[in-house]
C-alpha cells in the first residue's frame, strides 16, 4: 500500500478490494516500494486532462446491455477505459483511445425534439443513451458493476475498524475508504473538462484545471471540485511572439485592475454555465469574495464545483501538499484520519466560518511530521534547495520555488508506525504552546506568533499571511481539548478488553462524539495511562481542566 492509479501519481486512488490496505499496511517499513517512477504533479495534470477530452459521459436506461452499449460505441473508435455509476440513474463514463471518436460520436447523436422544452442547441459530451427495444430478460447479462462515488457512512466504518488488529491498519482501512477512487478522479478532471468547453468558446486557449483535494492526494470521496480558469499558455505564446526583429501583439481590452478582469470573466462563464450548461443547477456569482468564483452543482457528475481564476499560489500549495502526500504513505493515513476526526467532532465544518478549515489541518499535520525525529517529510526550504532552473517560480514577488522531482528527495530514515504517529499528534498539538508559537513550514520550526491571532500557521509562498487567521479563541480551545482526549483514548490499554465487550476501540473510539459513547469514561482516567507526559496530562486535565486548557491556548 498505497493503492496507485494509472495516472494518479501517488496512491491517489484507493484498492479496490477494501481489505487489502489493512493487510497489506506497513508496520515499520516508511515507504511503500515503487517500481515506477512517480509522476509530477504537472505530469499528472497534463496526463488526466488530456484523458478527459477523450471521455464522453452517457446517461444510461436502468436495464441495459452493457455489451450492446459498448459495440455501438466502438464503432466511432477504440475505447480505452468505461465505468458505470449511479448518479439518479446509471451513467456510463467512456475513455476513448483517441479524441476523434468523441467528434464522430457527436456527429452520429441526434437532437431532442422541441416538443415540450425548447432546447439550447450546446452539443456538449453529455449524452443519453436509449433503447428503442427494451432488453428482454433472456437477453440481459450479468448486472453491471457500479462503481462507488461516495464513501460508506461514519457508523459503518467504525464497525468495520473494530475488526482490525492494530490503530495502525484501522488507519489504513480509513484511508482506503476514503480516499479518492481511480474513477472518481476521472470523474473530476472530465467536470473539468466539460466547463472547459464554455471558457473555450469565448477564450480558445485556456484550460480549467482542477486544485484543492481533488489533486493534492488528500481528497475525500464527496470532497468538492476546486477548478480555475488558466490562460498560462495564452501569456507564454505573447512571449514567444516577441522573439524577432519585429514586435506585434494582441490588441486588448484594458481594464484598471486584474480583479475586474476576474470578475468580469468569471460573470461572464457563470451565465454560460447557467444559462446552457446542461445539468449545472444553483449556479451562485460571488465575486464580491476576497479570490472571487462561481459556485455550481454539476449534476451529471454530482460534483459541487467552485470555479476561479487562476491563483498561482493555490496551485503551488497543491503541488506542494502532493509532494508530501506521495513521498510517504503515512503522511496520507495520517491526515485522512485527523481530516475525519477533526470532521466527527465538529472540529471542521463544510461551510466556512471560525472553526480550523481542512487545509489548515493538513499543514499541521504536516508541520507535525517535519518535526518527527528523524523528519518524515522535508521543510519547504528544503525542498526549495533541490529545486532546479525549470523549478523556479516568483510569484507576486514571492519565490515558490521548490523541487518538482520526488525521486530527487531521500526518503525519510523514521521507521515509526502511524499509530504512534496518531497518538503523538494528539499530544503535540494538546501540549502546543498556541499563545506564543506559530507553525511554519517553510522552515518547520516553531516560530513566535507575528500577530496575536488564535491559531498562526504562515502560509508557505505568502510568508507574511496566516492561513488561520479565521480560526477563534473558543474553536481552537476545542481542537485542544479534543487532541487531548483523544493522546488518552489512544494511550488507555484496554484494547482486548474492549475487543471482548464488543466496544468501540483505538480508532474507531475516536470516531464516535465523546459526549454520546461513555460519559462515565472521564472517571476512569488514570487507568493504564502510557506515558509520563500523558499521565502529567491526564492530571492537569482532571485537576484543573479549564484552567490548563487556557493556559496552553492563551486567551
Ligand atoms: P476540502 O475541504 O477537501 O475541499 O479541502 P481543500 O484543500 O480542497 O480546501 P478548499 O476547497 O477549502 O480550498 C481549496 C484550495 O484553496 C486549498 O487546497 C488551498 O490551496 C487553497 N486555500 C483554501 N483555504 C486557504 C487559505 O485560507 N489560505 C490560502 N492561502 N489558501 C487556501
Ligand atoms: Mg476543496
Amino acid at each position: 500500500f498505497p493503492g496507485p492509479a494509472a495516472a494518479g501519481g501517488c496512491g491517489q486512488a484507493r484498492l479496490s478490494s477494501s481489505g487489502a490496505a489493512a493487510q497489506r499496511a506497513p508496520q515499520a517499513a516508511p515507504q511503500a516500494a515503487v517500481n515506477t517512477r512517480k509522476k509530477t504533479f504537472a505530469e499528472v495534470q497534463t496526463e488526466r486532462l488530456e484523458q478527459a477530452e477523450r471521455t464522453v459521459l452517457i446517461k444510461c436506461p436502468p436495464k441495459l446491455s452493457e455489451k450492446k452499449l459498448l459495440r455501438y460505441l466502438s464503432s466511432h473508435g477504440d475505447i480505452r477505459s468505461h465505468f458505470f455509476f449511479e448518479n439518479r440513474g446509471i451513467h456510463a463514463l467512456i475513455e476513448f483511445s483517441e479524441k476523434n471518436s468523441v467528434a464522430s460520436l457527436q456527429d452520429a447523436v441526434g437532437i431532442p425534439s422541441a416538443a415540450e422544452h425548447h432546447v439550447v442547441p450546446f452539443k456538449s459530451r453529455l449524452l443519453t443513451f436509449t433503447l428503442k427495444t427494451p432488453v428482454s430478460q433472456a437477453a440481459e447479462e450479468t448486472p453491471i458493476h457500479l462503481a462507488p462515488q461516495s464513501h460508506i457512512p461514519v457508523k459503518e466504518l467504525i464497525q468495520k475498524l473494530c475488526h482490525a488488529d492494530s490503530v495502525s491498519n484501522q488507519m489504513y482501512i480509513l484511508l482506503n475508504e476514503f480516499q479518492l477512487t481511480e474513477e472518481n478522479i476521472k470523474l473530476r478532471f472530465l467536470a473539468c473538462s466539460l466547463v472547459r468547453d464554455f471558457t473555450r468558446a469565448y477564450f480558445p486557449d485556456s484550460m480549467v484545471k482542477p486544485f484543492g483535494s481533488s489533486v493534492n492526494t488528500f481528497g475525500k470521496l464527496g470532497c468538492d471540485v476546486d477548478m480555475f480558469l488558466d490562460f498560462h499558455d495564452v501569456q507564454k505564446h505573447a512571449t514567444k511572439m516577441k522573439k524577432g526583429p519585429f514586435e506585434m501583439e494582441y490588441q486588448m481590452k484594458r481594464l484598471p485592475s486584474e480583479r475586474l478582469a476576474t470578475q468580469k470573466i468569471l460573470s461572464v462563464i457563470g451565465d454560460c454555465l447557467d444559462n446552457f450548461g446542461p445539468g449545472c443547477v444553483s449556479v451562485q456569482k460571488i465575486l464580491n469574495a476576497r479570490c472571487p468564483l462561481v459556485k455550481f452543482s454539476h449534476q451529471p457528475t454530482g460534483f459541487q464545483c467552485d470555479l476561479s481564476v487562476s491563483n498561482s499560489i493555490a496551485v503551488k500549495s497543491s503541488e506542494l501538499l502532493y509532494i508530501y502526500g506521495c513521498l510517504d504513505s503515512r503522511v496520507r493515513a495520517l491526515v485522512f484520519t485527523v481530516r475525519c476526526w477533526a470532521r466527527v467532532h465538529g472540529l471542521t465544518n463544510s461551510v466556512p466560518g471560525t472553526w480550523i478549515t481542512n487545509f489548515s489541518l493538513t499543514m499541521m499535520v504536516m508541520f507535525f511530521l517535519q518535526k518527527r525525529s528523524p523528519p518524515i517529510i522535508p521543510t519547504l526550504d528544503q525542498l526549495k534547495e533541490l529545486a532546479d532552473e525549470k523549478d523556479k517560480h516568483i510569484i507576486g514577488g514571492y519565490d515558490c520555488s521548490f523541487v518538482s522531482d520526488l525521486s530527487k528527495i531521500k526518503p525519510t530514515k523514521n521507521t515509526e508506525t502511524v499509530d504512534v504517529l496518531l497518538s503523538d499528534f494528539f499530544e503535540y498539538f494538546g501540549n502546543f504552546d498556541f499563545r506564543r508559537n506559530s507553525i511554519n513550514l517553510r522552515k518547520g520550526k516553531e516560530v513566535n506568533k507575528p500577530e496575536s491571532y488564535p491559531l498562526y500557521i504562515w502560509n508557505p509562498f505568502e510568508q507574511d499571511l496566516n492561513i488561520s487567521k479565521n480560526v477563534n479563541q473558543p474553536q481552537l480551545e476545542k481542537f485542544v481539548a479534543m487532541a487531548r482526549e483523544s493522546a488518552w483514548i489512544l494511550q488507555k490499554e484496554e484494547k482486548t478488553q474492549r475487543m471482548i465487550n464488543k466496544e468501540p476501540w483505538g480508532l474507531a473510539a475516536l470516531l464516535i462524539p465523546f459526549g454520546k459513547s461513555n460519559p462515565s469514561k472521564m472517571k476512569n482516567r488514570t487507568k493504564g495511562a502510557g506515558s509520563e507526559t500523558i499521565r502529567s496530562l491526564l492530571d492537569s486535565l482532571k485537576l484543573n481542566s479549564a484552567n490548563s486548557l487556557q493556559k496552553a491556548v492563551g486567551k
